[in-house]
């Protein structure tokens, strides 16, 4: 899925939601942490100053996966706040975990669908920083329809993003990476980054892609001050 989409438009999602298995411990992380760590879904922009207790910048994960990177970097960066959605229930388990086994006060995490998150939950302008790392490529043609990335994918990430905050994507599906520098190199509310790899933990699909021999790219672009 990518952006608003008009009434009675068909909704064609970024995902397919796996069953996958749930550990014990990730059920009970589901059940025990969820009120601790989690935000359900709402139509209502989230107050961050109310929900993490502090006046901090605040950059929003989507598609987290089992979380790893994403607890990583806020452990990094306790002066940033940081909004992760991820519809996999166990990855969504296995990241309430390591945010209550860290003691992480600056995460908290949506399940549901990231773009909707943005749509609804995030007021213009309120985003520091929007991390989009091994976005599904769907590689199959007739699958190009679901990825993320899209023209107004790009759109609402420039409405979302405060002046000056960055948008930073990797892959390690090359033609996915053309497409994601082409639609936000064409959206005029983005300027490129500085080129080469900006700073970040190896995640756990990227991991997967290098022993496969993929090339990683990451893809960095700064909301422009309009
Ligand atoms: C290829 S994995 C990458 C996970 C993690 N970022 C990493 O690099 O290890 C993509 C993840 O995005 C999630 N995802 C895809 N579309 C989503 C959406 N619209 N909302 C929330 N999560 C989404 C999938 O469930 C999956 O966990």
């Amino acid at each position: 899925m990518s952006g608003k989409r008009q009434e009675g438009e068909r909704t064609i999602r970024s995902y397919v939601l796996r069953q996958g298995r749930t550990t014990p411990s990730q059920h009970r992380a589901l059940a025990v942490l969820s009120p601790r760590f989690g935000i359900p879904f709402s139509a209502r922009p989230l107050d961050f100053a109310a929900v993490f207790g502090r006046t901090a910048p605040v950059v929003y994960e989507i598609g987290a996966g089992m979380g790893e990177v994403t607890a990583e970097i806020a452990l990094a960066r306790p002066e940033l706040d940081y909004l992760a959605a991820e519809v996999h229930g166990p990855g969504v388990g296995s990241l309430l975990k390591k945010i209550d086994a860290l003691a992480l006060k600056n995460i908290r995490v949506v399940r549901h669908d990231a773009v909707e998150v943005l749509e609804h939950m995030i007021a213009d302008g309120a985003l520091a920083g929007l991390h989009l790392f091994f976005p599904d490529p769907w590689p199959k043609k007739r699958h190009h329809k679901r990825r993320l990335v899209q023209a107004p994918f790009a759109a609402l990430a420039a409405q979302k993003l405060a002046p000056g905050g960055y948008l930073h994507a990797a892959t390690d599906w090359p033609e996915y990476a053309s497409q994601i520098d082409e639609v936000f190199s064409a959206c005029r509310m983005f300027s490129p980054g500085a080129a080469g790899r900006r700073e970040r933990p190896v995640t756990k699909f990227e991991r997967r892609g290098l022993n496969l021999g993929h090339p990683v790219r990451d893809l960095l672009f700064l909301r422009r001050q309009e």
